[in-house]
């Protein structure tokens, strides 16, 4: 089981490493390792587990932030739609490649968070608002390529940054943190 401490912070030069592509079909190494990162993600988001194991609630994670430096990353997000009912998207992607981006762009009101960094970094993180992925999905089993929006393509941008060793805080304007971004959608 992974637990918060199992994770690498960004005084750990790894996190600043490149990943490299996974070979297909998963190793069953590689398999397990994507199951426990869905898995952490869904304990850190049950109260009661992530108070008995002390996790930090997460949307996604990243093998290089676990030291493996894979191109895998897991995401849950659970949402509202607009009759007021939760729906939950989750994908555990192997190899993903951005392969259309809005140029519309978007950012998160209160900032992003991640967990391999415990200082805050307030300010915007520009984003782009739209973008389409492809690669494996290990909980479909099979190749996609999905067009993800508003806070889902924010989350699988932060994500994928990831694999180039990039934190979200590289992409705050340092002179103004919250420095209006142009042609932006902003996200509550
Ligand atoms: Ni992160």
């Amino acid at each position: 089981m992974i637990t918060y401490k199992d994770i690498l912070k960004d005084d750990n030069p790894i996190v600043r490493q490149k990943s490299a592509d996974v070979k297909l079909p998963l190793s069953k190494k590689d398999r397990e390792t994507l199951q426990e990162m869905v898995q952490y993600i869904h304990d850190s988001i049950d109260e009661e587990k992530a108070e008995k194991y002390g996790l930090r609630p997460a949307v996604g994670l990243a093998a290089p932030q676990l030291g493996i430096l894979k191109k895998m990353f897991a995401m849950v997000v659970t949402m509202e739609e607009e009759d007021g009912s939760l729906s939950t998207v989750e994908y555990a992607f192997v190899n993903p490649k951005i392969v259309s981006y809005s140029v519309q762009m978007a950012y998160l009101k209160d900032g992003e968070g991640c967990l391999s960094v415990e200082e805050e970094h307030q300010g915007y993180v520009p984003r782009a608002a739209r973008i389409t992925i492809r690669g494996y999905d290990m909980l479909q089993d099979k190749e996609i390529e999905v067009r993800l929006r508003g806070y889902l393509a924010i989350v699988a941008q932060h994500e994928i940054d990831h694999f180039s060793g990039t934190l979200f805080y590289d992409k705050i304007n340092k002179e103004n943190p919250f420095k209006e971004i142009e042609n932006a959608i902003v996200i509550e």
